[in-house]
This record gives structure tokens, C-alpha cells and sequence, in this order.
């Protein structure tokens, strides 16, 4: 399957932003003459002091430097909206589609210009000043662009916290930030049910006492405590603030917003973005990779709590004045047309979204793709994880229509903006692939020695020199910034994925190579499971493991050791699948749990996960090396309780 090749549409050659043959002399550019190639490409911003020097940046050994347009000032939020409200006042930015059909807003330039204003404002009268953090949990609703933008306004900056994430993985991401006010909302609503923000917000903010004001957007109008002096709502502080709010000079190398993510270890890691790259990166990769023109209706399906939406639901497309659908549901309610059905309704050009959800679409068959005229589609894309290419097939020739290239793209929240994509009216496609690098963008294959692959091969994902869009650092641990990225092959980005490079080079991504799992296109460390499961009274340790599953990519399998008399119940199993509820999130629940009298280990008590990750996959024979195991029995005993389970 992956011999099947798709060219340019020959439309698309003609008329595309970038074709085959200057994506060629670009790219050689981009390297050639970096500086300048972005001081070209920066342009696509309004800057309020130029910049004089484009790029310092170094990745040796000794010393990592990554700064962007360092000493020139701008404003997000000035370049996402004012200078398209001035124009386009009255068109939509935003035409947002709630979880109920038939629940629609839609918002001007204009009306959010003014939202933005007041919300700058009002955070400004709580105390809000340049460079304090502002944590959002908010669902996907207008205020979570305006709560962005409002920050970016003030130069203050926005940690974005999933709604689907619970009370407690909500405050350690406060914490960790230490923001003085949180925006949220009273509830949210998914598939039809009522999700509790506002009491997920109040048990978080309980060991947090220097979180001192709490905006409520009122969604639902459900009765929710209020907590005097510290809670207010949104809409009332809102209506007490100047719909005028000048946008404040904001250095380039200021940080725009935090985000978390997993790693291999320890406690989820804020990735710092700064202002000035990031935005270059997200608004000329937007343009490029969509062969995006002014008009086109964009919908990312993404959550506004991931990096996809942050830089190709909002910065990205708002900084070049496009149309954005926000939709607040799942693509399965009330039907497995509803994503279909919006593509209709709107019009929508550049449908953005992730394989896990084609997946389990395409399980539902054609019917409801069919039922809708999706003739507005020009280009689509996916992200997130690996695309199979029966995913592919399918989203190209039963969405598509076969008239859609489908640009699959890479990047991590680290990156900020896309490193590999195809650029849709210079390259053919091939299904899986996330072909060639961006402008700027040099990948390298490393192999275990540290050794750059040259030509076809495959090795350790990584990159040399920087991209404007990259995280600067960890928030408040540039050790574990350096350690985590530059540490393994230095002198180079290391991505955790591996890849293989094709004789055309082409770049397939074959998944990470470290404790990350990448399940429904969210990112997990499996430490981060496994330290939910343990901290069960009844548990004396659990090893987290991904294993592969049809819809989500990867699933997450528990192999978990009692307590000494504790006795295995299926009861119990539901309360450790509570627990990671509990203290992660929904996401995170295991699809399996299987008990282990022990785990294996080698001699210095390492748990052997390698082996653990080939049983989870339904290999019960191949274990490899299995001479460091210091007991085999215990192998035995665990396949056997698995393969009796399966
Ligand atoms: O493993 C890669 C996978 O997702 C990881 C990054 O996850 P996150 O930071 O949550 O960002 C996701 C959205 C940008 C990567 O290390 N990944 C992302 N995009 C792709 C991918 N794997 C294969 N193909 C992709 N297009």
C-alpha cells in the first residue's frame, strides 16, 4: 500500500503558493541564507519596532542558544485581530458551532476585537501586568480564543490547561506556573452531557491559596458556588470594562504562552514559547501548508487545551485573517455525521484533524460521509500520529473525494509549528508519510552510535540548528530542557521519534522511541500512569505500557503487582481505573489492566518494559535478550495470565 503515489492536482500546480519547483529554491534558501529567507518570511507580521538581527542560535554541546527577531517588539493579538478587524470588521472570525446542533455564535472581527479589549482590561484591573501567567480551562468555546488573546494583549502569558483534564493534573499545572487567576466556566458540555469545570476548578484552587481571582464564563447557566472575593463572572466583569485596550509592545523573545506535556519522566513539562518566532513559524507554515487563501473557512477540530490548536486553530489562521470553525462537540454526537454535516453547513476549505478520529469514523462506513455535499474541501490535513495508510485511503477518497491532497503533518508541542509536511501544490503524497522538511527545517536520521544516516535509512529522529517556532525552554528547568533534547546526540534536537528516510526523501515517522505513548493522538507518559496506579493503598507497583490499538493507535496496558494479601478483583481493577481519572484525566484510563504477582526486572531492579510492551502486543514468544531477566518464571507467569485474559 505504500507504493501508491498521488501528484499535484494539476490545478493545485498552477496556482499554489509554493510548487514544486520553488519549494525547491525556498528550501535551498532557507539554509543557504537563513537570515534572509525569515526576515522575508517575517514580514507576514506587523511589527511594531522592526528587528535588526534575524536568528542567534547554536546547538553546541556547551551551549544551547535559540533566539528569534530577538531585539524586535510586536503584539499577537494586535497581528490576530486588529489589523483584519480594521478591514473586515464585519465578517466572522469565528463561526463556532456548540455540542448541541443548532447551538451556533457567530463572531466578527469586530465583536472580538471588543471581547479581547475588555477581557485585557478587566484581567489588567485584577492585577494582571506584562509577563504574569494566566492558566485557562475552558472548553471550546469564543472566550478560550479571547482568553488567549486578551493575555497576548497584556504581554501577559497563557497556560492552557485541557478541560478534559482532572482537578488535580488542573492545579499542578498552576502551580507549576504559579498564576495569580484562572479563567474557567461553569460547565462544559460533550456528547450531550455536562461536564463540571467549575467544581474540577474549586477542588484544584483548594491547596492553591495564591489564586486570587477566577473568572467564570457562564456556559450552561447551571448554579455553581462562587467563592466571594476571589470568584467573578466573566460576562459582568466584562460589561464594567473599556472595549478599548491599546495592544502592548511585546519583545519577540517575551513568552507568549506555556503548555504542558508528557515526557518520559517526572511530572508533565511547560513548554515555553516565546512571541515573535512563534508566531512567524505558525502564520507562514499556516499559509504554506493549507495553500491557504484570504476567504477560506478553516476547521481544526482540535481542543484548544493541545498545541495543534494553539498554532493551526488559532494563531496560525487568526494572524493571516482566517474564518475559523470552533466546535465544541465530538465528531460521534448526535451521529457519526456531525463533523460532515459542519463542513456543509459552513462551507468549510481546510479540514484539519487527527487519524484516530478517521479511524473510528471510517469504522461507521460511507453513508454518513455521503449523506452531505463536502464540495467546499480543497485541502486536508492530519496530525498528531502516524497516519495508516487505510486511514489515508479512506479520508482521501471518501471525504476527499479525491480531489483533496491531504497534507500530513509533524511537529510536537516543542516545535511549536510544523517541521515535516508535504506542501500541497509542490509534492506528491504518499499515504504514511509526512514527506519533506519546512523552510529552515533540517532533519537528521542518527543511528545509535550518533552517526548521521546518510540517504535511504533509518535512525533517531533529529534536527539540526534551530526554527523559529521552537520552545525555548522547560519553565523553570532549563536542565531537564537541555538534558531531555540536546542531551542524546549533541549538537542536535532529538525528537523521541524515530524515522526512515525513502530514496525520494521521503520522512515516515515510526513513533517514539522513549516512555511516551501517543494514544487518540494525545501524549502520555507512561510514568505519569504508572504513579496514578501506585499511589492506590492496595498497590505495590505498576509498570504502564503502550500496546497497539485499531482506533486509538495506541492503547494503554497496566501490568500492576498488589500488595502482599490483597486479594485480585475486577472490583478493584475499576478502581484503579477510577484513580487515573482522578488524577490525570479521562485519557488516560487504561484499556487494560492485567495483575502481576511481580514484574520482571533484571539484576538491578530496572523494569524491563521492553519485554512488557511485546507481550502487551500479543507476542508471547519473541522476548529478545531475555538473559537479564533475573527471574524468567516471572515472565512466564505474566504471559500466562495474559494470554488466559486475552
Ligand atoms: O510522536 C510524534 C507524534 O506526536 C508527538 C508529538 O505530540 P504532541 O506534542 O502532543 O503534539 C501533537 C500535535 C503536533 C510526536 O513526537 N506525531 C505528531 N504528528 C505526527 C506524529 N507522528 C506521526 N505523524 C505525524 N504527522
Amino acid at each position: 500500500m505504500n507504493q501508491h503515489v498521488f501528484p499535484v492536482p494539476s490545478a493545485l500546480k498552477s496556482t499554489a503558493h509554493v510548487d514544486a519547483q520553488s519549494y525547491r529554491e525556498l528550501y535551498r534558501r532557507s539554509l543557504e541564507a537563513p537570515e534572509a529567507f525569515w526576515r522575508e518570511q517575517a514580514q507576514i507580521l506587523d511589527w511594531m519596532k522592526p528587528f535588526t538581527t534575524v536568528k542567534n542560535t547554536h546547538y553546541s554541546p556547551e551551549d544551547v542558544t535559540i533566539e528569534w527577531f530577538a531585539d524586535g517588539t510586536l503584539n499577537a493579538s494586535f497581528n490576530c485581530l486588529d489589523r483584519h478587524a480594521r478591514a473586515r470588521g464585519d465578517e466572522a472570525a469565528i463561526l463556532w458551532e456548540g455540542d448541541t446542533p443548532g447551538d451556533t455564535r457567530r463572531v466578527t472581527w469586530s465583536d472580538l476585537q471588543q471581547e479581547v479589549s475588555r477581557l485585557a482590561n478587566a484581567l489588567r484591573a485584577l492585577g494582571v501586568k506584562k509577563g504574569d501567567f494566566v492558566s485557562v480551562y475552558l472548553p471550546v468555546v469564543p472566550e478560550a480564543v479571547a482568553a488567549m488573546l486578551a493575555c497576548a494583549r497584556l504581554g501577559a502569558v497563557h497556560s492552557v490547561v485541557f478541560s478534559g483534564f482532572s482537578a488535580e493534573a488542573l492545579a499542578g499545572r498552576i502551580e507549576d506556573c504559579r498564576s495569580r487567576v484562572l479563567i474557567t466556566a461553569d460547565e462544559g458540555m460533550r456528547a450531550g452531557k455536562h461536564v463540571s469545570l467549575k467544581r474540577n476548578a474549586d477542588a484544584a484552587l483548594e491547596g492553591l491559596p495564591f489564586v486570587e481571582h477566577v473568572l467564570v464564563v457562564r456556559r450552561t447557566g447551571r448554579d455553581v458556588p462562587m467563592t466571594p472575593g476571589r470568584d467573578r463572572w466573566y460576562d459582568e466583569a466584562l460589561a464594567e470594562a473599556s472595549a478599548e485596550c491599546p495592544p502592548v509592545a511585546v519583545g519577540a523573545e517575551d513568552p507568549l504562552f506555556v503548555l504542558y506535556t508528557s515526557g518520559s519522566t517526572g511530572k508533565p513539562k511547560g513548554m515555553l514559547h516565546t512571541t515573535g518566532g512563534y508566531l512567524v513559524h505558525a502564520a507562514a507554515s499556516f499559509k504554506a501548508m493549507f495553500d491557504y487563501r484570504p476567504g477560506d473557512i478553516h476547521f481544526c477540530t482540535a481542543d484548544v487545551g493541545w498545541v495543534t490548536a494553539h498554532t493551526y486553530l488559532i494563531y496560525g489562521p487568526l494572524a493571516n485573517g482566517a474564518t475559523i470553525v470552533l466546535f465544541e462537540g465530538v465528531p460521534s454526537w448526535p451521529d457519526a455525521s456531525r463533523w460532515w454535516q459542519i463542513i456543509e453547513v459552513y462551507k468549510v476549505n481546510i479540514f484539519y484533524t487527527a487519524p484516530t478520529a478517521i479511524r473510528s469514523l471510517m469504522r461507521e462506513g460511507e453513508a454518513p460521509v455521503r449523506r452531505h455535499d463536502l464540495s467546499s474541501l480543497r485541502i486536508m490535513g492530519s496530525v498528531g500520529e502516524p497516519i495508516n495508510p487505510e486511514a489515508w485511503l479512506w479520508y482521501h477518497e471518501v471525504v476527499g473525494k479525491g480531489r483533496c491532497p491531504i497534507v500530513d503533518t509533524y511537529w510536537q508541542t516543542e516545535t511549536g509549528a510544523v517541521l515535516l509536511c508535504p506542501l500541497p501544490g509542490a509534492m506528491d503524497l504518499k499515504p504514511g508519510s509526512a514527506a519533506k522538511p519546512f523552510f529552515g527545517v533540517q532533519p537528521a536520521l542518527l543511528n545509535g552510535e550518533g552517526t548521521v544516516v546518510e540517504g535511504e535509512g533509518s535512525g533517531n529522529l533529529c534536527f539540526a540548528d534551530s526554527w523559529p517556532g521552537q520552545a525555548r525552554t522547560i519553565l523553570g528547568d532549563r536542565e531537564r530542557f537541555l538534558k531531555t533534547y540536546f542531551g542524546a546526540f549533541p549538537g542536535f534536537y532529538f525528537t523521541g521519534d524515530g524515522a526512515r528516510r525513502d530514496a525520494d526523501g521521503y520522512y515516515w515517522i515510526t513513533g517514539r522511541l522513549d516512555d511516551v505513548i501517543n494514544v487518540s493522538g494525545h501524549r502520555l507518559g507512561t510514568v505519569e500512569v504508572e504513579a496514578a496506579l501506585a499511589s492506590h493503598p492496595s498497590v505495590a507497583e505498576a509498570a504502564v505500557v503502550g500496546m497497539p490499538h485499531e482506533i486509538k493507535g495506541q492503547g494503554i496496558f497496566a501490568f500492576v503487582t498488589l500488595k502482599e494479601g490483597i486479594p485480585e478483583s475486577d472490583a478493584l481493577r475499576r478502581e484503579l481505573m477510577q484513580i487515573v481519572r482522578t488524577r490525570i484525566g479521562p485519557i488516560a484510563t487504561p484499556d487494560r489492566i492485567e495483575w502481576a504477582p511481580q514484574l520482571p526486572k533484571n539484576r538491578s531492579g530496572k523494569i524491563l518494559r521492553r519485554i512488557l510492551t511485546r507481550i502487551a502486543a500479543g507476542d508471547f514468544e519473541n522476548h529478545g535478550d531475555t538473559s537479564t531477566v533475573a527471574d524468567p518464571a516471572v515472565v512466564a507467569e505474566i504471559v500466562r495470565r495474559v494470554q488466559a485474559g486475552a
